[in-house]
């Protein structure tokens, strides 16, 4: 099996194309779209670099595997759906937890389904489905968002925002529904279940202190090496860290456009709606 990586270096996110060389059967996993919220101009460069890569190899790609509903970029799924429209775009059943939950944020109405149908395929808690020859195990590891899951392939585990590269630790866990304790037990229990020796590619790499990329690692160093939360971190300690460090963290840039676009399976609408909170004091 092998795995190509591509990085979108302003949402600092990850997006991996899984192949079999043999059989040239594919997923995607994470596309990105290029969104600038100054000007509202979408474009696909990112996209490109994925579609060249699949002409290239004569790919044939069966799924678009989304980890989450991700907040700080817009998916690219249904874009890669116009130039390949058998692909299926697949996320967690729990999405439908988000949608419900950002519905009400967005004032969206009745026309907006919150049983996940803008999906092609709603994926359950450990399941197994096929992609051609690849065989993916979906391991559920919510915390970061209810709806996230990681992908095990052979060897390798696709962890979205729940596990990154040691020193950047964990996603964060003050979204919507989101739950340090979650992430606790999908980490220290789900993915830390796994062999030692599995290849672990994360969703982001911020490249702490300006350090060069890395978005790969293994289940055993993340066990020992992990910032945050390590073999030996007890769950107490890891949910009063996670939640004092999520206090102090800053929307993500894109959250708005991001979020309504990615729970409706990435279909753009012609314009965003971006809500207000009124926090103002009496003076
Ligand atoms: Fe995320």
């Amino acid at each position: 099996m092998n795995v190509q990586h591509f990085f979108d270096k302003d949402t600092f996110t990850l997006t991996y194309i899984v192949y079999d060389h043999n059989t040239k059967d594919a997923v995607i996993i994470d596309p990105v779209l290029d969104y600038d919220p100054a000007s509202g101009a979408i474009e696909n460069n990112s996209l490109k670099l994925i579609l060249d890569f699949i002409r290239e190899h004569k790919l044939n790609p069966h799924y678009c595997l989304e980890t989450h509903a991700h907040a700080d970029h817009l998916s690219s799924s249904q874009e890669l759906k116009d130039y390949f429209p058998h692909i299926k775009i697949a996320i967690s059943e729990n999405i439908q937890k988000v949608q419900k939950s950002f519905k009400d944020v967005f004032h969206f109405g009745d026309d907006f389904k919150t049983n996940g149908s803008q999906f092609d395929k709603l994926i359950k808690n450990h399941e197994e489905f096929s992609a051609g020859s690849i065989k993916i195990h979906a391991i559920p590891t919510p915390g970061h968002t209810p709806a996230c899951m990681s992908f095990h392939i052979n060897n390798m585990v696709f962890t979205g925002d729940a596990l990154f590269i040691e020193d950047s630790g964990t996603g964060r866990c003050d979204f919507p529904d989101g739950s340090a304790q979650d992430l606790y037990t999908s980490v220290h229990e789900n993915l830390y279940s796994l062999p030692d020796d599995t290849i672990v590619f994360v969703g982001h790499d911020y490249q702490p202190n300006g350090r060069d990329l890395r978005f790969e690692t293994t289940i055993g160093q993340s066990k020992m090496h992990n910032t945050q939360l390590r073999k030996e971190t007890s769950r107490e300690e890891y949910v009063t860290f996670r939640e004092a460090r999520d206090k102090t963290l800053k929307a993500p840039r894109l959250l708005f456009a991001s979020i309504q676009v990615n729970i409706n399976a990435g279909v753009l609408p012609t314009e965003l709606k971006m809500p207000l909170f009124n926090k103002m004091k009496k003076i």
